[in-house]
């Protein structure tokens, strides 16, 4: 019933509906239609308006932009969600904020996505960096190492994800332990696989925490704009910081570097904002709709039932509940699930398979994952996933 929304990804290069399933909708999510008028819009403003088109964006999208995310998250401030083309941006950003010449003790687990793990590895060679990396297996245990180490150690900053992004496993807790941090360390969640798939409140934790998510996931509006909402009253002073944060009145402009009391503190500088134009669309069509997270939610863990109905009927050598990495599958997992095949040659193999069967996935090295989303039809049994 979703599916009319998103007939041009649903297409085939011949025009006609798609045989294939989309599994890999929590890597690259399908656009729904409205964005491609979205995108013209962009065009068309740029035309009409050119250099004057900035105070529209800055005046009526970008708030606009900040007024959904903070609907979606229930934060209490849509003027302290600082956007950027992608998340790397912004935690680079944040990190740039501690002093060099001081030390500087990170904690974090060893599951976090490429664009954060690469970047703390560099980082580690710095004399000055030490990072703790908390197994996040067991999943059992994770909350409470987690907690024990974040209250323990004197950390300037602790970064994990909310879900993660190799298994889909919801981090157990972790709202509650970021709720419970010891007020000089910093705390950044990576919402990203939680964003727009699963309910979020953050109403308890907004005013403490720093947390980052993007459009080109469950949103479905592309790459190219991420967020990341900023505590109360923070004072960090990014070391990397861009032109784009000198746009409000600032503070101590006489002797030094000045920092407005808002997104501004973490602003880069200029890019391309259609895919703002793409997500304020997608927004506008979920609410005049009626679509909201939970109902893409509800959607999607009667999808996972599904599936698992079938999985489970099928005898499947690596499609099956021992191979499925997961800890609380009706509560706590995200909107797809990763099989671990043993090996990178066997998941490979499984993936050419599935293709040949219309069955679109992704891969990370012996990791199969299958995705779920809005645009998947409502008896879909997933049954040529199996056969
Ligand atoms: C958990 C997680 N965080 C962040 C990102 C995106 O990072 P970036 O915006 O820096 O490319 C992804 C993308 O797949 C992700 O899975």
């Amino acid at each position: 019933m979703y599916q009319k929304y998103y007939s041009e990804f649903l297409k085939a290069p011949s025009g006609a509906p798609s045989a294939m399933l989309h599994m890999a909708c929590h890597s690259h999510h399908y656009w729904p239609d409205v964005t491609l008028d979205a995108v013209q819009q962009y065009w068309r403003d740029s035309a009409a308006l050119a250099d004057d088109k900035w105070g529209p964006i800055f005046e009526g999208k970008i708030p606009a932009w900040q007024n959904a995310v903070a609907r979606t998250l229930n934060l209490p401030d849509p003027d302290r969600i600082a956007i950027a083309p992608n998340t790397h941006e912004l935690v680079y950003r944040l990190l740039s904020a501690f002093d060099p010449a001081r030390p500087l003790r990170i904690l974090t687990t060893d599951g976090e996505f490429y664009s954060f793990a690469r970047q703390l590895q560099r980082l580690e060679e710095e004399p000055n960096v030490e990072v703790t990396r908390i197994a996040k297996e067991p999943y059992a245990s994770l909350a409470e190492r987690f907690e024990q180490e974040l209250q323990r150690g004197d950390f300037q900053l602790a970064y994990a994800s909310m879900v993660f992004f190799d298994s889909g496993v919801v981090f157990p807790q972790l709202l509650d332990i970021a709720a419970r941090k010891p007020k000089q360390t910093e705390f950044v969640i990576d919402g990203y696989h939680g964003f727009f798939a699963r309910p979020i409140d953050l109403g308890a934790v907004a005013d403490e925490v720093f947390f980052t998510a993007g459009s080109y996931k469950y949103l479905g509006a592309g790459e190219g704009l991420c967020f990341m909402s900023i505590p109360a009253n923070c004072t960090l002073r990014p070391r990397n910081t861009g032109w784009f944060a000198e746009l409000e009145e600032l503070e101590n402009r006489a002797d030094r570097v000045g920092f407005a009391d808002n997104w501004l503190r973490f602003a880069g500088a200029t890019m391309d904002y259609s895919p703002l134009y793409k997500g304020l669309a997608v927004f506008e069509l979920f609410e005049r709709e009626g679509i909201t997270v939970e109902s893409i939610h509800n959607h999607v863990l009667a999808a996972q039932r599904r599936f698992l109905h079938t999985m489970d009927a099928a005898d499947h050598p690596l499609l099956n509940r021992e191979r499925l990495i997961h800890f609380d599958l009706e509560q706590g997992h995200g909107h797809f699930f990763t099989f671990d095949c043993g090996t990178a040659s066997a998941a490979e193999q499984l993936q050419r398979e599935l293709r040949s069967r219309g069955v679109l996935s992704d891969r990370r090295q012996q990791l199969l994952r299958l995705g779920f989303a809005l645009y998947h039809s409502a008896d879909e049994s997933y049954q040529r996933v199996f056969d």
